[in-house]
């Protein structure tokens, strides 16, 4: 008789404000340590009393969580520290054999590691932290891209504003030039987050999200079109606030695609139609910034009557994002 083993479930917990490809990495080495990913999303209030308020919502931030390929439960509003209940509540009603956590210190107010009783029973693993993003580095590279014009309106900071401003402009545009370059991909990391399966996206939102999902419903196989750097900079009039390899891992941690074109350009031409054998283009109703006038880059699968739009039903873009952050910076 052939015996059925349990499966091995594993925890990791955190904030994961304003996702990005390290969290996304982070959880796709904890689901390798056992067959089954839960992932606690740390409660706003728990945030507010250990590192100041997120960016993103209790909602919004699981949202996010859920449309990752490595994850398989989530569970709302879990405590910052693994108390001594919290950790019975997790080995007795979840079944989760170890918590996991990123090699950085994670510490308590007073100073005292958050981990420590999982430490403790021999139930902590860890996993390696990507380096070059965080949170509190998009938030940074956000206020660099971003000035507030007057109340309630956001002005992007351009090369051109940047050199008419030299005292405070040449650095700041020295820092966006730097923190855009501190991550490089490697063929190896793009295929562990497209799991060796052969639009305009930011870091992680809610909306793109739900625009996703709902896409991949449209079809059997979703294609993802990430535009490059300079297209989005020639259309916006600034720069993008992730780079291209950025956006690109950011897209292929979501669980609805399938593949990505890695620089997109910004018509889709016959040409692609043809060669990705693509049988409906869909596009949301969520723009960042203005378009060039005139020129309309589905005019080709409109023509041929392969078109689709669907309706983002939150529409939270880069621009109200930056918003937020700026509105309440003092708590920064
Ligand atoms: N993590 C990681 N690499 C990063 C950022 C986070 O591996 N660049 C891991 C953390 O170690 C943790 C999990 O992702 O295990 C969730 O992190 P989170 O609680 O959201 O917060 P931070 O570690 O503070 O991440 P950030 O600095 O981006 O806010």
């Amino acid at each position: 008789k052939k015996e059925r083993k349990r499966p091995v479930r594993v925890y990791m917990d955190g904030c994961f404000d304003l996702m990005h490809y390290g969290h996304a990495n982070a959880l796709r080495q904890a689901k390798l340590l056992g067959d089954q990913l839960v992932v606690g999303v740390v409660s706003d209030e728990e945030i507010v009393a250990n590192k100041g308020p997120p960016v993103l919502s209790m909602e919004e931030r699981l949202t996010l969580v859920s449309g990752l390929k490595w994850v398989d439960e989530v569970i709302p509003n879990a405590p910052y520290e693994i108390t001594e209940e919290f950790m019975n509540t997790l080995f007795n009603k979840y079944n989760i054999d170890y918590i996991i956590h990123g090699d950085d210190p994670c510490l308590l107010p007073d100073g005292t590691d958050a981990y420590a009783l999982a430490k403790k029973v021999g139930r902590y693993k860890q996993i390696k932290r990507t380096e070059g993003v965080s949170s509190t580095d998009i938030v940074g590279r956000i206020l660099l891209t971003f000035k507030q014009k007057e109340a309630g309106s956001m002005e992007a900071t351009t090369d051109a504003n940047v050199a008419v401003n030299q005292n405070t402009g040449a650095d700041t545009y020295d820092k966006v030039k730097s923190q855009l370059s501190n991550f490089l991909p490697t063929s190896r990391r793009i295929m562990q987050f497209s799991n060796g399966q052969m639009v305009l996206l930011t870091f992680f939102m809610p909306a793109m999200l739900r625009s996703l999902r709902s896409a991949r419903q449209l079809g059997d196989f979703l294609l993802v079109g990430v535009h490059d750097d300079q297209a989005i900079r020639d259309r916006r009039g600034y720069r993008p606030i992730m780079h291209l390899h950025e956006r690109t891992l950011s897209v292929l941690a979501c669980r609805y695609v399938d593949e990505v074109i890695i620089g997109a350009p910004w018509e889709v031409s016959r040409d692609m139609i043809t060669t990705f054998n693509i049988s409906l283009v869909v596009h949301g109703t969520v723009t960042e910034g203005s378009s060039v006038v005139g020129i309309d880059p589905y005019a080709v699968p409109k023509s041929m009557g392969i078109f689709q739009t669907i309706t983002s039903p939150k529409p939270i873009t880069t621009v109200s994002v930056a918003t937020r952050i700026i509105d309440n910076h003092e708590a920064y």
